[in-house]
């Protein structure tokens, strides 16, 4: 079968699926507790898809050419009985790779039974690593050492090598960059440095709090001399460095200064099953109804097929020619 490519000549190589719009987090740039406080409405549970229709349409879209899986949330560790989900996903015929992103509060409690299920690895967010500005960050009274020992938990479950991913803001943790990267090199883990975006409406971004992806590669290697590796995939969004003196690598996702849209294979699931072709868009194409109206798999391939069809999306190279405008879909809605 010919593979199914979007008007730019990008196929669909990865989903992400978000299983909840739910966080126990309230970081700022994300869910700020003005607006997601206690009287916001969260979906009630029979919105979300359910396991079986999440499988389900996993299966279509490997059918169609996806081989990389992320669940996402919100945090997915707050939908019940994750790991069997896992474990219905990761035995599709096709699929290659099974992750997850989280904010690891959580993981101490689930990392045995995710990777017992299946999960092959793990993406843990963590801006910070002192309690003061985790804390201020992610508007909680959690210590960071819960998530630190969350991702030792992973390890001890074998879903190693644990990826942390942490979104810089200047003039609110840049300072960490220096004491997260030492601490990557010291136990292992592979850091990535994300640049702050202005997805959704509500995090009050300004470019001058992004920290370009050139200023942190100087700073790291003002510490620790390193050098670019060459990409396994070229739809992969860090770009790589090797530390000289051995201590493994450390990514950078330029997603501002320097976006990949031309190589962007990424289609999005919103928990209530929506299909996103963007991070940036405004709205998605409701599969849900499709599926409780009693759909065949071809009749939902040949939407998805439409859809991925139509797709001229790319959003970050128009924001660097000419700005974002518009309404679009909060990060924690899709997840990242
Ligand atoms: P791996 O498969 O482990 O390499 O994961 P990944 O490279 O897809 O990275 P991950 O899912 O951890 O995404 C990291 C961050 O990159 C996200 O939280 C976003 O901030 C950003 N990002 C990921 N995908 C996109 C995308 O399609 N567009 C934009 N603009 N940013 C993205
Ligand atoms: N810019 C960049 N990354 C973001 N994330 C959430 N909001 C933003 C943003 N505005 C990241 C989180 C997490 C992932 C789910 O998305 O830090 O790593
Ligand atoms: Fe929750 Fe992740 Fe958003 Fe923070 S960035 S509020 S942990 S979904
Ligand atoms: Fe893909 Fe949209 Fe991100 Fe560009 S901005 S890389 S098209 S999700």
């Amino acid at each position: 079968m010919a593979p199914l490519l979007d008007r730019l000549g990008r196929p669909v190589e990865d989903l992400r699926l978000s299983v909840t719009d739910r966080c126990n987090l309230r970081c700022r740039y994300c869910m700020p507790r003005e607006v997601f406080g206690p009287d916001h409405a969260f979906l009630p549970r029979s919105e979300l898809l359910s396991f079986e229709e999440l499988s389900r349409l996993a299966r279509v879209f490997v059918g169609l050419g996806v081989r990389k899986l992320r669940l996402t949330g919100g945090e997915p560790l707050l939908r019940h009985d994750l790991p069997d989900l896992v474990a219905q996903l990761a035995v599709i015929p096709g699929l290659e790779d099974v992750a997850l992103t989280t904010n690891g509060v959580l993981l101490r409690r689930d990392a045995a039974a995710l990777a017992a299920a299946g999960l092959r690895r793990i993406t843990v967010s963590l801006d910070a690593l002192d309690d003061a500005t985790f804390q201020q960050l992610a508007d909680t009274k959690a210590p960071v050492g819960t998530v630190l020992d969350g991702i030792e938990a992973a390890r001890e479950a074998g879903l190693d090598p644990v990826k942390v991913n942490c979104v810089l803001q200047r003039g609110v943790n840049d300072d960490q960059i220096e004491a997260l990267a030492g601490w990557a090199r010291d136990t292992g883990v592979t850091l990535r440095f994300i640049e702050f975006m202005d997805v959704g409406t509500t995090n009050g971004w300004v470019r001058d709090r992004m920290v370009p992806a050139e200023e942190v590669a100087q700073r790291i290697g003002a510490s620790w001399p390193i050098e670019p590796v060459e990409p396994d995939r070229p739809a992969d969004v860090a770009e790589r460095f090797r530390y000289l003196d051995g201590a493994g690598e450390v990514g950078i996702i330029a997603s501002v200064s320097r976006p990949f849209c031309d190589t962007c294979t990424r289609a999005r699931l919103s928990a209530v099953g929506e299909l996103y072709t963007c991070l940036f868009a405004a709205k998605g194409t409701d599969l849900r109804e499709l599926l409780r109206s009693g759909a065949t798999d071809t009749d939902l391939a040949a939407t998805v097929a439409a859809v991925w069809g139509a797709r001229t999306d790319r959003a970050s190279e128009l924001r660097a020619e000419a700005g974002l405008t518009g309404p679009r879909v909060e990060m924690s809605y899709i997840g990242g």
